[in-house]
């Protein structure tokens, strides 16, 4: 597909080889004008902001992914297809059903579950597990356990639905899952597909057993900076 594609209007060459990838584009603003050295909009179709700038020295992206498995199937694909990017780190919030994990602790999704049916389009002959790319998985658990943060490495659910009538979620307990987000799954998909590398790494921004350490929206934007740097640091 010729660049700029429907969803991204950047040139060549103005993405990073690793993006990071926030669901909110003000967290991507946020990110860009906190951490990043000259950073520049490449992109800002619909309001999905992404920069490109320096950090440390090295060239890194960033960019929103909107909110799902259809908004970062597509932001992801394209990235991945059409603009030479090889690594999607995905910086996100979960809530948490695991009652080891409180809020503001780190989840980094090894795999992910998903209720959603974002694989059947490869028509495979059985259910695909969707995981993280263990090259970044590694570095991300090294800067995780130097950055002193609590955090678990494990399974997620990329769940299709914020307000779930069944209250499953308890059920994935049972099945050790840490944490329930709603992206990760069709972000894995897109990175097996296309040979590239894909990592989620979430903050807890809401507990299922802790309802009482819920973040407010303004939290879930600033409050994050750990994980961001943890992002940066291996990106
Ligand atoms: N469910 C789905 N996605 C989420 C949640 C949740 O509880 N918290 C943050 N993202």
């Amino acid at each position: 597909m010729p660049i700029p594609t429907p969803h991204i209007n950047a040139k060549a060459g103005d993405f990073a080889e690793t993006v990071l990838m926030p669901g909110d584009p003000l967290r991507s603003k946020f990110i860009a004008e906190t951490f990043l050295e000259n950073p520049v909009l490449v992109n800002n179709v619909r309001g999905v902001q992404g920069y490109t700038g320096t950090y440390k020295g090295k060239r890194v992206s960033v960019m929103a992914s909107g909110m799902g498995q259809p908004a970062i199937g597509i932001y992801s694909y394209e990235l991945f297809a059409f603009y030479d990017v090889k690594n999607i780190i995905r910086i996100g919030s979960c809530g948490s059903i695991d009652p080891e994990l409180h809020v503001r602790d780190i989840v980094i999704a090894q795999a992910a579950c998903t209720n959603g049916s974002y694989a059947n389009q490869y028509e495979l002959p059985g259910t695909f597990a969707p995981i993280a790319s263990f090259e970044l998985l590694e570095k991300a658990v090294a800067a995780t356990r130097a950055s002193g943060v609590n955090f678990k490495v494990g399974n997620i659910l990329s769940s299709d639905m914020f307000y779930d009538d069944a209250a499953s979620a308890m059920r994935w307990t049972k099945m050790g899952v840490l944490g329930i987000e709603m992206e990760s799954a069709a972000l894995y998909c897109n990175a097996a597909r296309l040979g590239k590398n894909g990592l989620c790494i979430c903050t807890v921004s809401d507990s299922f057993n802790y309802p009482e350490e819920n973040t407010t929206a303004e939290e879930r934007q600033n409050s994050f900076t750990k994980m961001m740097e943890i992002a940066l640091e291996i990106a």
